[in-house]
């Protein structure tokens, strides 16, 4: 079948685009609220969009009142922000933290979630998180019909769990997806485990 776009609602489009373009990894973002504690969320149109700078890039909607969702509202006052790669245990806390929350009342501690310090930096990381991104604030640009705005940002500090990393033969740094069992998001209510490795060399 062909599913014509233009024949659908924007949710229909979500919900046609979400169930397409898959799987598709997951931020979750720490910023810092107003009143000094802690808001976190997940998001997964996200991805890395470029090397040099670093960037990261995370599209975020609006609430259904039309508001701006914590995480964008915090990140244009403090524009420091942490994103951090789930492993498949984590989802229940995950999805716990997409509740939409009055503003300022945090979703780390709602969720029992410890932190612990990103090393020379404001904000923390989430302690079980076995990837963290320390970003800040490179661009943020209002697109579509639908206020959407993508917020980029610039990758200051990767932080890795050593029991996720091994110096291979070579001598290189190998950061280890198996130990790190990344969660994907499907569409719906969807979520993928972390399934098979498998390798493929480039053609010359
Ligand atoms: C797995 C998952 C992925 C999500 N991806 C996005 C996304 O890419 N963009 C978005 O605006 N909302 C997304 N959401 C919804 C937000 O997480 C939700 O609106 C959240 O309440 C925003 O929190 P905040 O207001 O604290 O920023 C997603 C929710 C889940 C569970």
């Amino acid at each position: 079948m062909f599913i014509n776009l233009e024949e659908l609602s924007t949710p229909q489009v979500y919900f046609t685009m979400t169930q397409t373009i898959l799987p598709r990894p997951i931020a979750w973002i720490l910023s810092e609220n107003k009143n000094g504690d802690y808001n976190l969320a997940p998001f997964s149109y996200f991805n890395a969009v470029s090397s040099d700078p670093p960037l990261v890039m995370v599209s975020i909607g609006r609430q259904d009142d039309g508001t701006k969702k914590d995480t964008l509202a915090n990140v244009m006052e403090r524009p420091e922000f942490v994103v951090h790669i789930a492993s498949c245990e984590h989802l229940p806390a995950l999805n716990l933290s997409s509740a939409t929350l009055p503003p300022g009342e945090s979703e780390v501690t709602r969720g029992n979630l410890e932190t612990e310090a990103f090393e020379g930096y404001a904000l923390p990381r989430l302690k079980a998180a076995k990837i963290a991104l320390m970003c800040t604030v490179y661009a943020v640009q209002e697109i579509g019909n639908d206020s959407q705005t993508l917020l980029f940002g610039r990758i200051r500090n990767i932080y890795v769990q050593d029991a996720c990393t091994r110096v291979n033969a070579k001598g290189r740094l190998e950061i280890l997806p198996d130990k790190i069992h990344p969660l994907s998001r499907l569409g719906a209510n969807q979520y993928s485990t972390f399934g098979e490795v498998l390798f493929a060399k480039r053609p010359a």
